[in-house]
């Protein structure tokens, strides 16, 4: 891709024989303009090289030349790229009105899939808050590596096998209705019910593994129960995507595994690297300091790990995937390192494609959740908030109730979507609606906001932007910073990917709203006399827009056209 940054570590990589990610990933950007557009410290090259470091920089700079960078000094340790302005804006901006939204992508990933898992919820549990992060995240990824050229798969590991099916079977039996309607939330009250009641009664908890032992088995009137809680959780988990905008190409979930353990089994007893311990069967990892991996219970049954390594193989041999990516809280960082682990002792070199796209929890003012105490703040419910909060906002602003209602769905559902994408995804948050409907702050209804008002003042200047545009006419300061970061968007999306971190994306975002609104404020569109700078004008308008959209969609945040 044609960003400045990646002509620089181009040359630079050419003049030096040294891998191009690598120097790419030491150029940085000067706090202080002085030292240029790009500047690259040469402390690490120095230290192969075995060279002192401002000699290398003074050598690397000496009659290097770069297509649009205007000036190349070497000061100190540090050799500083200095963009050509008067080029900036022809080079930026044709460049964007060529591409349109297809700016910034790419074809890297052709013919290499990734598969993407995330969501994942639970059947017969509630879809909280706290599926928010991996939802979001996870369909984030799936854009941006899509918009990168790869195939992406994504899939809905839906937590449908386990123990807990014993015990809510068994509660069912004891006080459920045969007749009544069942909702997700009636049946997670039985669950509370069943813990409730297995405190004062140990008997329960036996029962209810005895159950799903029949489960496993497939006596009938279980799976027909374990079907219906199926059936009727998938029905409401789709109402929430569909609020969301977010499909999935599989649900495979754990059940599906069921009848594909064995086979993980028997590959691992091939190779020797199962041990009896207690009546189950595990792969000891003590060496690598961590707890076994149990892949077979006492009494025969198979866990999580389990479904989990039958997953990898099966993904394996179906989709022949570059990279697997789990997004899947932090909290389940030993259950991935465990199976990674025992894939890689299996001998399976691809074992480094299986990677744990972890993120910190989201947390709600009123506090901690707890399925089995019955505290949980469902994911529908904040969204439905959120558009009715929305919807209160935009109330006598002389819009239609249709163009209300849908309006106030792109700006709440986005807006939820957003706070879950804006703070790094490894650090914790709170969900605070102050913050996530904050129209003037880091949020989507502020780019949303920009977004629009760009559209409304680009037909109110009304011009058909044609080819002969004075482009080195955007000279102002302003116009500058906002050129200089519409062409890093490119990079943007590439360090996204690779760190698998969405806010990479949503803050960029930011960034650009607020780089146009400062622009706008200092340098006049509409009522301007200078014909051509107008044109000049409005065609940055143009790009803009269409780069905040592009990067609120690879977020997977819808943009109105009017507000
Ligand atoms: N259902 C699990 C949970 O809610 C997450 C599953 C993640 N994916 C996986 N392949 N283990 O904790």
């Amino acid at each position: 891709m044609e960003t400045f940054k990646n002509k620089i570590a181009e040359s630079l990589a050419k003049k030096t024989n040294i891998d191009f990610n690598i120097l790419s990933e030491v150029i940085e950007v000067p706090t202080n303009e002085e030292f240029g557009d790009f500047s690259f410290p040469c402390f690490q090259l120095s230290k192969i090289l075995k060279i002192a470091p401002t000699i290398v920089a003074k050598s690397i700079a000496e009659d290097l030349e770069i297509k649009g960078i205007e000036k190349i000094e070497a000061i100190g340790p540090y050799i500083n790229f200095f963009i050509d302005k008067k080029n900036l804006a022809n080079v930026v901006i044709k460049n964007i009105l060529k591409k349109g939204d297809k700016y910034g992508s790419s074809l890297v990933g052709i013919g290499k899939t990734v598969v993407i898992d995330f969501s994942s919820v639970n059947i017969a549990k509630p879809f909280h808050i706290g599926h928010l992060k991996s939802t979001a995240i996870g369909n984030s990824l799936y854009k941006i590596y899509s918009f990168l050229g790869y195939q992406c798969v994504g899939v809905n590991h839906v937590g449908d096998w386990g123990t807990q099916f014993g015990k809510l079977i068994v509660a069912f039996k004891k006080w459920g209705d045969d007749k009544k309607k069942y909702s997700v939330k009636d049946l997670v009250s039985l669950y509370v019910k069943f813990h409730k009641e297995a405190e004062k009664d140990e008997g329960l908890n036996e029962e209810a593994r005895g159950v799903f032992k029949k489960l496993e088995a497939n006596e009938i009137e279980y799976v027909s129960l374990w079907r219906m809680f199926r059936e009727l959780s998938l029905k409401e988990f789709k109402r929430v995507y569909k609020l969301l905008n977010i499909k999935f190409d599989s649900w495979n979930g754990e059940s599906f595994y069921n009848d594909k353990v064995g086979d993980v089994v028997a590959m691992l007893e091939e190779k020797k690297m199962l041990e009896k311990s207690r009546g189950a069967y595990i792969v000891d990892l003590e060496k690598f300091n961590m707890p076994p991996c149990i892949v077979k219970r006492s009494d025969g049954a198979s866990l999580y790990a389990t479904r989990d390594l039958a997953a990898i193989f099966y993904r394996k041999k179906e989709y022949n995937f570059y990279k697997t990516l789990y997004v899947v809280g932090n909290a389940q960082q030993l259950h991935f390192k465990q199976i990674f682990k025992v894939v890689e002792l299996m001998g399976f070199g691809w074992a480094d494609d299986l990677i744990h796209v972890d993120f910190g929890t989201v947390s709600l003012q009123e506090g901690a959740m707890s399925t089995r105490k019955g505290i949980v703040v469902y994911l529908e419910d904040v969204l439905n908030e959120s558009i009715i909060k929305v919807n209160e906002i935009l109330k006598n602003k002389g819009l239609t109730s249709t163009e209300q209602n849908s309006l106030a769905k792109k700006i709440g559902i986005g807006a939820v979507i957003f706070s879950a994408l804006f703070v790094g995804r490894q650090s914790d948050s709170t969900f605070l609606w102050e913050k996530v409907l904050n129209f003037e702050g880091d949020s989507s209804p502020y780019a949303q906001y920009t977004y629009v008002r760009i559209r409304s003042l680009i037909k109110k200047v009304n011009k058909n932007i044609n080819n002969n545009i004075n482009y080195s006419l955007l000279c102002h300061e302003n116009e500058l910073s906002l050129l200089k970061l519409l062409s890093e968007f490119p990079n943007v999306i590439t360090e996204a990917a690779s760190r698998y971190e969405p806010s990479v994306v949503a803050r960029y975002v930011i960034e650009l709203a607020k780089y146009f609104n400062k622009f706008y404020h200092n340098c006049p569109v509409i009522n301007l006399e200078n014909e051509d700078l107008q044109n000049a004008r409005v065609s940055l308008c143009v790009a803009t827009s269409i780069v905040i959209k592009s990067g609120l969609n690879l977020l997977g945040v819808d943009c109105p056209e009017k507000m």
